[in-house]
């Protein structure tokens, strides 16, 4: 299988990694956009892509491609996802969906005239075997009946005034940021751990630096650069979120984010509290999951793939005490969104375990109620 990559920023080289590491599937192209042309071009080049277009549109002529990577960010969604599904080709786009419901509505309606297009989103962190492996001991009763889900995704890389990229400016990002962009990661996999969906929210989203200080050359996400000039921004979407939210099996919960947390890098954590025992995993140590008991005695469990439940084993490639991690997550969303549409599947009538373009619809719905629910000052329902 033949693939192409639009967008190529930080995330494009652990979609290039991953795509390599399937074994069946290989680059053919990558394309840039708007003025960001010249970077995208060395970056295709060092990840030795055969080729570059400067235009998507000519990209999605091209017809050996049959998969399309969209890796812009967040105001191109839309547009780059409209591309991809007018061309035919499945479409494996970055979160969130797009920057509002209505955008994300007109994706789900495009995909009406194309049954043929494979949607998936990269919603990683649920592909984590321990996150699958707590999923499974969700679902076949060993904590009992689940009761609590709570947790955070806490990082720094906004910690300071001087600290900016594209995702601070709501023309680019969307009008929510902590939220949508790593709130929108943590509801995805807390959803997928239950088997339910969160259909009611109460957010409180703080603002810590109402004034930023946009340094005068663009800085890559996660990339720190010291500039010489800077121009102050205002800023009107969250550093810090929290959410209290209740689910349609009667599942309660609560999480909160932020991006101006220091010591936090990629602090991604979830706890299951059921009738009989509890789990609790974070991704910074991702080969590790805790499992609690009120009358034994607690264990920490190691992943290895011979004892993981069966339908949790195969997202696990490395014997125990071989970490695997962040990188390998992503692989096992690629892996599995490949190998959908190398069996030609069809949405339609058969199940997937990746996220899908309806899933991250469901999700732009949760963030926007989220927004609503601050307004309002109360309860939301999605
Ligand atoms: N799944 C994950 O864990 C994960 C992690 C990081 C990023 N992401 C998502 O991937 C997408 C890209 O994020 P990134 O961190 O790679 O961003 P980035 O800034 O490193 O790269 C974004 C790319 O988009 C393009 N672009 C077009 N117009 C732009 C503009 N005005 N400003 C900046 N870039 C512009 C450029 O080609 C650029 O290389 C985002 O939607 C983000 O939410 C997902």
């Amino acid at each position: 299988m033949k693939a192409g990559i639009i967008g190529m920023g930080f995330i494009a080289g652990s979609h290039i990694d991953a795509v390599r590491r399937l074994g069946f599937a290989e680059w053919a192209a990558a394309a840039g956009t708007g003025t960001h042309h010249e970077l995208s071009r060395q970056k295709a080049e060092a990840h030795y892509i055969p080729r570059y277009y400067e235009s998507v549109d000519d990209m999605l002529l091209d017809p050996e491609i049959e998969v399309v990577h969209n890796c812009t960010a967040n105001h191109l969604h839309l547009e780059m996802n409209e591309k991809i599904i007018k061309a035919g080709k499945h479409v494996f786009s970055e979160k969130p969906l797009a920057k509002s419901v209505r955008e994300s509505e007109r994706l789900l309606s495009l995909l009406q005239d194309h049954p043929e297009v494979t949607h998936g989103m990269n919603f990683n962190y649920r592909m984590n075997p321990l996150v699958q492996e707590m999923k499974h001991k969700v679902r076949s009763g060993q904590i009992g009946q689940p009761r609590l889900i709570h947790g955070s995704y806490l990082q720094d890389w906004l910690l300071l005034d001087t600290d900016y990229n594209w995702r601070l400016d709501p023309e680019f990002g969307g009008d929510s940021r902590a939220i949508a962009d790593i709130g929108s990661h943590w509801m995805d996999a807390a959803q997928v751990v239950i088997g339910g969906k969160i259909i009611e929210v109460c957010a409180d989203l703080v603002t810590v630096w109402p004034v930023r200080k946009k340094p005068a050359t663009a800085i890559e996400t996660f990339a720190v650069q010291a500039s010489a000039s800077y121009e102050e921004k205002s800023i009107v979407t969250e550093d810090y979120g929290s959410v209290l939210f209740r689910m349609d099996n009667g599942v309660s919960g609560v999480f909160y984010v932020s991006q101006v947390s220091a010591g936090r890098k990629c602090h991604f954590n979830l706890e299951v509290n059921g009738s009989q025992a509890s789990l609790y995993w974070n991704q910074e140590d991702a080969d590790r999951m805790w499992m609690g008991f009120r009358d034994e005695d607690n264990r920490s469990i190691m992943r290895s793939p011979n004892r993981l439940h069966e339908q949790a084993r195969h997202y696990s490639s490395l014997p125990s005490g071989h970490p695997e991690g962040w990188n390998d997550a992503l692989k096992n969303n690629v892996y599995s969104f490949y190998k959908f549409v190398a069996e030609r599947k069809s949405l339609k009538t058969e199940a997937c375990d990746f996220a899908t373009f309806e899933d991250g619809h469901y999700i732009m719905k949760l963030i926007e109620a989220i927004l609503e629910s601050h307004r309002s000052k109360g309860w939301v329902k999605v």
